[in-house]
């Protein structure tokens, strides 16, 4: 799976903490041993963890998320006319991806480009992306929301999103925003939300809203932001026919 684009970090700022904490880990190590101090050897288990941490992290955004959303988008088995839309597309990674697979469809990506949450986050950067993967003609970007979608209702046939929603701070904010997705969901559409956070929460929205088919499923170590506690799950629904 080779990607033309430059899709960023996710979350940079997380990643420069595990590597500065590594980095003093290493340092201390270093200094505990050269003065001859049994606590050395705890230093650097720490050390060890530090690395294999920022190292996980690094593998997540730059490769692992994208091998999942290559096998999560292959399992759809889409017919390529689907109308898409990606919440929180950022810098294109999944919005890109499912417009290869559409090439009778469109694909909408709706963000408010903050680069707190993917570095080089902006608009433009997603239109270049989509231009190196020859996939510009059917996409469209737009700035907004996700708690207030400027679309009809059931204008797609399959939303996705890729650690997105839990940018929202509060539940009741986040519950908009699944509301929001099922709203624009065309009947018998279907829904994949990627997130490393309230996983249950968005199911549970979706089973009261009367959508079918609700599960949430462990995306497996390619998506670890840093280690199993920071594991992504996949929420799927359908909207029923
Ligand atoms: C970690 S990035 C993930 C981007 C992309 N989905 C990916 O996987 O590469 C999270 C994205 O959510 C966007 N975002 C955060 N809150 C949002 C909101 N309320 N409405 C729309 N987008 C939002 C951010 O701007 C950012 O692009």
């Amino acid at each position: 799976m080779s990607r033309r684009g430059s899709y960023g970090v996710d979350a940079p700022g997380a990643l420069i903490g595990l590597v500065a904490g590594a980095v003093i880990a290493l340092i201390a190590t270093v200094a505990a041993f050269a003065a001859g101090w049994w606590i050395a050897w705890l230093l650097l288990l720490c050390a060890a963890y530090s690395v294999a941490s920022a190292a996980c992290y690094a593998h997540t955004t730059s490769r692992g998320k994208f091998a999942v959303w290559s096998d999560e988008l292959a399992k759809l088995r889409l017919d390529g006319a689907e109308r898409v839309l990606d919440l929180g597309c950022g810098r294109g990674a999944v919005l890109t991806m499912a417009a290869g697979l559409v090439p009778r469809g469109r694909v909408t990506g709706i963000d408010l480009w903050r680069s707190v949450d993917q570095s080089g986050n902006a608009e433009e950067a997603t239109r270049r992306n989509a231009e190196a993967e020859g996939v510009s003609g059917r996409v469209d970007l737009v700035t907004g929301d996700m708690r207030s979608l400027p679309f009809e209702d059931g204008s797609f046939d399959l939303l996705l999103s890729s650690l997105a929603v839990h940018n929202i701070p509060g539940g009741e904010g986040r519950e908009r925003a699944i509301t929001e997705a099922y709203r624009v969901l065309a009947p018998g559409g279907r829904l994949r939300v990627a997130d490393f956070q309230h996983g249950e929460e968005y199911a549970s929205v979706l089973r009261r809203l009367g959508a079918e088919d609700v599960t949430v499923r462990d995306l497996g170590w390619r998506f670890w932001y840093g280690g199993p506690w920071f594991g992504t799950r996949m929420v799927s629904a359908r909207r029923p026919a």
